[in-house]
């Protein structure tokens, strides 16, 4: 056959046409992988939050495909995971992470914060604001992510399917309160009547090691596993149905090590615990909790043992051990377990103690409050025990007791011999011991180590100075001492309890070369004054015209708390905070210094000197009920833009070198 122009015409539409029909038709009318249980429609909410996820972009930096070499990101993707999806939006890149499987991971709350102003949940992320959406979109885009959520509590969680459990519910639960003051009191009868005393010392007795007194997975034995307990107060656990709970109670769950219940608890027992790690932690509501007054046998009871160092040591190992997490170390409700609870735990140092008889602390720790989480600590320690820890609460917090005669010289703390041995490791890390520093010390020694903290103002004695160890140095056997049994008499931690070895000897280094030594500042730790690649881009204007809002009054007022005692109220230096530790003292801010440089020091800190970091996260345990001076403090990326407007200015009026 000749090649005439018709038959080059013909031969290339069929060739085009069969080729379609290879990649195009016949894949679509023959590919039915098999539907996965993950594949969902997408209706109301959910369908307008997927059309909002692409009319927004948000697949140019999220994926939805997790490829085999994909590790950790969850189960590779199947065909059939997209059987409802057209069009697809698998995404090209992955600039932010894979959401495939993202879904109920983060609450509500979580989601719709992020989605506003990423920076303040991950100060580095360049995910941009959405507040500017109208609350519905953000609400749908939200609802859409939830969605795939479902899909992923689907895969791994499946529902009870051909077993007796489908569809089981407990028994009737009590009814909501509402927060507030007109909510009725609630006390022990109705707390005891609904099952929820026994399921809580229940909880208490058999799921508390692994799932901690604050149902968060962080149960004292829950860190030593590979697969962690699951913390209660996240998804999918808020929303999950009682029969997958009585279920993977009841059977345990393979491959991990949640025991099976179904041979030591009875069904009845199993509903009780069940309750309680909902209403108390999965979904928490409001309870005005009404204890009354201590009933017999408490009533009338004095504390049987003579208030001495040696008591309050046992105190105070105790506190460390298990109450601070809720309570915090300074007895203010600051502890880091506290978020998330309903109610939370009181301040013990806001005076108003005064009325509390030894009878009302015992009788508290012993059975626990009803309708809150305090835990009934009749079930672990004995009556010594816990009147040690009524002589503590006593003395250092509630001070409704009279302080014991100060230590002599020689018996301010523990040094067995063991510690006199040791050395410090050569791993030990200032850096480390900074952070760690910041985040558990700072609130009552300072920031500066001056020993005035915002939350140690009211103890009795007060934080000690740390500078004084410049002039009057201990050696870091004694101080690892000092820090791991704490010091007698006062309300300083026994860190032993709560720290590992490892980060106690950070925090030794950190005192000794920030506070004893002087931590001097080189030219070559401030570099040349550039900020980092992704700090270079920072830019006020696009903060603002994403709905962000600047505050120079802010920017001062948070100078004024957390910078001026190093930096001096007018950024030349002369701090009124380190006195001793003259040779760890920042210099005057030079004038000059980009915005992005400034943002991004304030941020991460200055290594190798004692300027901390102060990116959002790392303060996140340290919020207390009480306004905070100095010390430390959750800021967000408002503040931090705020700080560095007025240190901006500052570094303008400084006079050129
Ligand atoms: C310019 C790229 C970019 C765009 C556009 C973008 N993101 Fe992100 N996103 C990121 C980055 C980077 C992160 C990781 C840092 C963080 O958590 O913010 C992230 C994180 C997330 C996370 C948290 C993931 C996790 O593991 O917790 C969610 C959810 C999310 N983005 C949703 C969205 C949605 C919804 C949109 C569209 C409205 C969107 N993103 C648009 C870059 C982007
Ligand atoms: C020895 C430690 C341990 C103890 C004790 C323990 N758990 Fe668990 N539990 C785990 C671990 C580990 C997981 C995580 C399994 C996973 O990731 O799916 C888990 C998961 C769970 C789940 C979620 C199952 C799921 O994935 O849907 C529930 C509900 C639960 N535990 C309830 C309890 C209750 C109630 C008790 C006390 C009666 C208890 N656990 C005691 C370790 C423990
Ligand atoms: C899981 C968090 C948590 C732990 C751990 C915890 N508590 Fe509590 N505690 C609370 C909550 C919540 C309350 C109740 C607040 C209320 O009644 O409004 C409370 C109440 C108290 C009260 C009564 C205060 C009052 O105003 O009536 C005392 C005393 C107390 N706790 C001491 C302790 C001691 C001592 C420990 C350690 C042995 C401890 N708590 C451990 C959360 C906790
Ligand atoms: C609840 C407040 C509080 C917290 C939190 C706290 N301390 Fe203390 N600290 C004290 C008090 C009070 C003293 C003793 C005051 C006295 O005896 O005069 C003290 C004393 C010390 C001493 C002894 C100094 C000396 O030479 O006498 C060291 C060292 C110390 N603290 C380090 C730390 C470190 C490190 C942290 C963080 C891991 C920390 N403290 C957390 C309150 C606290
Ligand atoms: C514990 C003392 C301390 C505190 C508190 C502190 N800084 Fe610093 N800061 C330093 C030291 C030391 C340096 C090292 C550089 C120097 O010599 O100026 C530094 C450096 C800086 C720099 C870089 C200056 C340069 O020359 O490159 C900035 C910006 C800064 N701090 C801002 C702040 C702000 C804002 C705050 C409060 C949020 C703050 N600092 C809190 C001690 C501190």
């Amino acid at each position: 056959m000749s090649m005439t122009f018709k038959v080059i015409i013909v031969g290339g539409l069929v060739g085009f046409f069969a080729v379609v029909t290879w990649v195009v038709f016949l894949p679509t009318a023959l590919w039915h992988p098999e539907r996965t249980v993950i594949a969902q429609g997408y209706t109301g909410d959910v369908g307008r939050g997927r059309t909002l996820f692409y009319s927004n972009g948000c697949n140019y930096c999220h994926t939805q495909y997790v490829r085999e070499q994909d590790v950790a990101m969850g189960p590779q993707a199947q065909g059939g995971n997209y059987a409802e999806d057209n069009p697809m939006i698998l995404g090209s890149e992955r600039t932010g992470p894979d959401l495939s499987y993202i879904g109920r991971k983060r609450s509500e709350e979580w989601e719709l914060k992020h989605l506003q102003h990423p920076r303040d949940l991950s100060p580095l992320s360049i995910m941009p604001n959405f507040a500017g959406l109208s609350a519905q979109d953000q609400h749908d885009i939200v609802a859409y992510l939830f969605n795939l959520g479902d899909r992923n509590a689907a895969a791994w969680m499946v529902r009870p399917y051909n077993t007796p459990y489908l569809n089981l519910t407990g028994p009737p639960r009590e009814a909501k309160a509402t927060p507030g003051l007109t909510s009725t009191p609630q006390g022990w009868a109705t707390f005891k009547s609904s099952g929820l005393y026994e399921g809580k010392q229940l909880y208490i007795t058999h799921c508390q090691t692994c799932h901690g007194c604050a149902g968060n997975g962080l149960g004292t034995y829950g860190g030593t596993m590979a697969v962690t307990p699951v913390n209660f107060r996240q998804e999918p656990f808020r929303a999950m149905p009682d029969d997958e709970w009585i279920w993977h109670v009841k059977e345990g769950v393979p491959g991990t090590l949640m025991p099976v219940w179904k041979t030591s608890l009875s069904d009845a027992q199993l509903w009780r615990v069940i309750d309680y790690a909902q209403q108390l932690f999965a979904h928490p509501f409001y309870h005005a909790p009404d204890e009354g007054d201590p009933p017999p046998p408490y009533a009338g009871k004095t504390n049987p043992l003579t208030n001495s160092y040696a008591v309050l040591d046992s105190g105070k190992a105790i506190y460390t051990r298990e109450c601070q997490v809720c309570h915090g170390s300074s007895g203010r409700g600051e502890g880091p377990y506290r978020t998330g609870l309903e109610p939370l735990p009181p301040d013990l140092g806001d005076g108003s103690y005064g009325k509390y008889t030894d009878a009302d602390y015992f009788w508290r720790l012993e059975v626990g409050v009803p309708w809150t989480a305090m835990p009934v600590w009749g079930l672990q320690y004995s009556s010594d025990e816990l009147w040690s820890v009524v002589h503590y609460l006593r003395t250092m917090f509630t001070q409704t007791e009279p302080p014991l005669p100060k230590p002599v010289k020689g018996q301010r703390f523990n040094y067995p011999a063991l510690y006199q041995e040791q050395t410090m490791p050569a791993t030990a890390s200032f850096e480390r011991g900074k952070a760690l520093y910041a985040n558990m010390c700072s609130q009552c020694h300072g920031q500066a180590g001056d020993g005035r903290g915002p939350n140690g103002l009211h103890l009795r004695p007060r934080p000690t100075n740390l500078q004084n160890q410049a002039s009057n140095p201990d050696p870091p056997q004694a101080l690892n001492s000092m820090l791991t049994f704490g010091i007698r008499n006062s309300a300083m931690p026994a860190w032993g309890e709560w720290l590992p070895i490892d980060q106690r000897w950070d925090l030794v280094k950190f005192i000794v070369e920030g506070f004893q030594t002087g931590k001097p500042v080189t030219a070559s730790v401030l570099g040349s004054g550039a900020a980092p690649d992704s700090y270079v881009t920072y830019d006020d204007a696009i903060f603002v015209g994403e709905g962000g809002t600047l505050s120079p009054a802010n920017g001062k007022a948070l100078y004024g708390s957390f910078c001026a005692g190093c930096h001096g109220s007018q950024g030349q230096g002369d701090g009124d905070a380190l006195g001793a530790a003259a040779s760890g003292r920042p210099t005057a801010f030079p004038a000059g210094m980009a915005e992005g440089y400034i943002y991004w020091r304030v941020a991460e800190g200055v290594p190798e000197s004692m300027m901390p970091g102060y990116a959002p996260l790392e303060f996140q345990s340290q919020v207390t009920t009480t306004p905070l001076t100095g010390g430390s403090k959750s800021l967000t990326e408002a503040d931090l833009r705020d700080l560095t407007l007025y240190v901006g200015k500052l570094a303008s009026r400084q006079p050129k070198h």
